[in-house]
């Protein structure tokens, strides 16, 4: 008898597999993303499918993956104009981050929602959060497509342009070891690395 049970994703659907990598893939930092719509309307979401590619040049992806409707506000944004935010999460800014993850229409503003501030970027045009200690501009790259149909993955690949870092991380150049994130972990759990607290948030509906 094999002490694992193996699951082969060729028999699950795309909801139990989610299941199991989101449980299991953490924990897992979350890119905020400022972006804006050819239009001008902006939108702001939450993305823990995210990571560090490369620092020559300095890069990120995130994965704004599809759902019912197709490709999510943001990635339609970044196509069009080829620009984001990607703003890093600390505990006081964690559910009004959450608020932002809300299924709504994209001429209504995220921003409003969450009662967070727009502050303009150097580098882009949709701008940072001024909540947020760490920002980074950045210009699309390429959009990786793996999949067709719900949750299939989308490569937003992204070349740093600028890292915005509040004065209280920084000194003399160098960023102090202070950097405290909040990560999601699986379920509804959330861990805050500052105070190493396990804390959970519901999505809201
Ligand atoms: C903490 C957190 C992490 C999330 N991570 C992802 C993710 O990696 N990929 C994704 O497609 N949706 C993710 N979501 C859900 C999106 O934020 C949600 O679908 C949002 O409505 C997308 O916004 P948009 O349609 O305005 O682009 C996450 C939500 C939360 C609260």
């Amino acid at each position: 008898m094999s002490a694992f049970h193996t699951v082969s994703f060729a028999d699950t659907t795309h909801e139990e597999s989610y299941k199991i990598l989101a449980a299991t893939i953490h924990p897992r930092p979350i890119a905020f993303v400022s972006s804006q719509a050819a239009n001008g309307h902006l939108n702001l979401a939450p993305f823990s499918f995210f990571m560090v590619g490369g620092s020559n040049p300095p890069s990120l992806a995130y994965s704004p993956t599809l759902s019912s409707r197709g490709a999510k506000d943001s990635l339609q944004n970044v196509i069009e104009t080829r620009e984001f935010v990607v703003n890093l999460v600390h505990r006081e800014i964690a559910e009004r981050m959450n608020l932002t993850s809300k299924g709504v229409p994209a001429d209504i503003s995220e921003w409003d929602l969450s009662g967070l501030t727009p502050e303009p970027s150097v580098f882009v045009a949709p701008p940072r959060v001024a909540e947020s200690q760490i920002q980074f501009e950045c210009r699309l790259f390429q959009v990786v497509e793996h999949g067709k149909g719900p949750g299939a993955a989308r490569y937003v690949i992204g070349e740093v342009l600028a890292a915005h870092i509040h004065e209280s991380l920084w000194s003399d150049g160098v960023i102090e070891n202070q950097v405290r994130l909040v990560a999601r972990l699986g379920g509804h759990d959330y861990i805050d690395t500052e105070a190493l607290a396990i804390f959970k948030m519901q999505r809201p509906v």
